[in-house]
């Protein structure tokens, strides 16, 4: 049954023209190259841009070869470079400042991040404050950016938080309880190199925090709320719920995803595990960056806080019981998920021939066993959380507003406090939704 990379997306991701066709956006940098090797066109893209670069680049890349090659191909193209290369994990508010300051002094009209999320975030943020010189916190939120930014070439070294392609970027600030959010479609970088290459170094505990990370953008993406298709929509917010094009986006990032993240975790530089899941979870940024993500993501930032685990094992862990939860209001779309899951055997599946309820009701716990499958936990109470913070933790997810409505069943304090004791447990079936009381959007 298992189809391989070739396979996998003609076999699960089909359209149909009985798809009612309601309302549709894409949104992304302007250009986007993918494929080993690609990252030495990091020259001539950025050429493109300025001729002034800071390179923004993950520490773990200093003095090694792949990060010659990229300042080499920008060196060529008559591309001047300065090295920013303090980047911490996770992204402390307090670093970006020193990051803008070595970009002001250096006088850059165009960032070249090379990194994780981490990376790419700071990058992005370092390119608005360059242009528009205001206090960071003034930015926190959605739309609050006054126009467009410095330009930024991103180049990802994981796959990934898909940051190479989204209007948003994630900080923690020490004055603020959880991790905060600046949104704006001005933030997504001009140009995106995917390189899988780049890739081949991740430990096996970041392949999997990432690619948790991408496969949980892929899901809420698909089963995030339907706006009705109002022309101000794409004005007023970001990120505007569930569409066509996204949709077609977000599977074809799970089959990826799916393809190949058991062996990019067990076997690091396998070329053809590697480009599948960063095919992946670029497909994913693609998804999330116009559709946005959803509850998973909203109750990890109070989790993130607590933990101090990474973005994508917090997500990842969250994610099967926020599905346990939309179960009934996105039944076809589980089914689907499931579906994608069992083409590539890497959880149990139901019997072919189950109904498209039970694959559906399936697809939680397949997500689970996938996930775990490549060590993400499967309990808050594995990574520390204490029990008698759970109330405090529902109470801050769901202020993350934005992501909390786009949840289909938008996101309450209550649906929150349910989700986390089940998640402290470790058991799903203490979620259960009933059809009847919720209010699907
Ligand atoms: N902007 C977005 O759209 C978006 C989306 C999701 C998450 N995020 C944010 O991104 C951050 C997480 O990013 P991430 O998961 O990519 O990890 P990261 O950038 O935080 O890096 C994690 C660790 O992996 C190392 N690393 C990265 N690439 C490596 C490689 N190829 N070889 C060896 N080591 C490598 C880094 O040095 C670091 O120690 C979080 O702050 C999260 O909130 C942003
Ligand atoms: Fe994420």
């Amino acid at each position: 049954m298992k189809k391989g990379f070739d396979g996998v997306v003609a076999e699960t991701v089909s359209t149909s023209s009985s798809v009612r066709l309601s309302f549709a956006a894409a949104r992304g940098p302007k250009q986007v190259l993918f494929g080993a090797g690609q990252r030495r066109a990091a020259g001539w893209v950025t050429a493109e841009h300025g001729n002034r670069a800071l390179v923004c680049a993950d520490p773990y890349l200093v003095g090694g070869r792949q990060l010659e090659e990229i300042i080499a191909s920008l060196h060529a193209e008559d591309v001047r470079t300065s090295l920013y290369s303090d980047v911490v994990p996770e992204l402390p508010v307090s670093g970006v400042n020193d990051a803008v300051e070595a970009a002001r002094s250096f006088g850059a009209d165009v960032i070249v991040a090379v990194g994780g999320g981490s990376s790419i975030d700071l990058a992005k943020l370092v390119a608005v404050l360059l242009r528009h010189g205001s206090d960071l916190t003034e930015l926190y939120g959605e739309n609050r950016v006054p126009g467009p930014s410095v330009p930024v070439v991103a180049l990802p070294t994981t796959a990934g938080t898909g940051s190479e392609v989204t209007p948003v970027a994630v900080v923690t600030d020490a004055g603020r309880s959880s991790k905060v959010g600046v949104s704006s479609r001005h933030l997504i970088p001009v140009a995106a190199i995917c390189d899988p290459e780049l890739s081949y170094t991740c430990p096996p505990a970041v392949t999997a925090s990432a690619g948790a990370d991408a496969f949980s953008h892929c899901v809420e993406a698909y089963t995030a709320v339907r706006h009705a298709p109002d022309p101000a929509l794409a004005r007023d917010r970001v990120f505007v719920g569930r569409g066509e094009t996204t949709d077609n986006l977000a599977l074809t990032g799970m089959a990826h995803i799916a393809a190949g993240l058991q062996r990019a975790h067990r076997e690091p530089t396998d070329a053809a595990a590697r480009a599948s899941v960063m095919y992946g979870s670029l497909m994913a940024g693609l998804a999330f960056g116009t559709a946005g993500t959803a509850a998973a993501h909203a109750l990890q930032y109070p989790v993130g806080a607590l933990t101090g685990t990474a973005h994508g094992v917090g997500v990842g862990l969250l994610l099967p019981y926020v599905m346990a939860h939309n179960l009934a209001v996105r039944t076809a779309e589980m089914a689907r998920i499931a579906r994608i899951l069992a083409v590539e055997e890497v959880a149990p599946a139901p019997a072919a021939d189950a109904t498209e309820a039970e694959f559906a009701a399936a697809a939680p716990s397949m997500v689970a066993q996938f996930l775990s499958s490549v060590g993400i936990p499967r309990s808050l109470a594995e990574i520390g959380v204490e029990e008698d913070r759970l109330r405090w933790a529902a109470a801050e997810g769901p202020r993350a507003a934005r992501l909390a409505e786009n949840n289909p069943i938008p996101l309450t304090t209550a649906d929150a406090e349910r989700l986390l004791a089940a998640a402290w447990t470790g058991d799903l079936s203490r979620i259960q939704q009933d059809p009847t009381e919720v209010g699907a959007r």
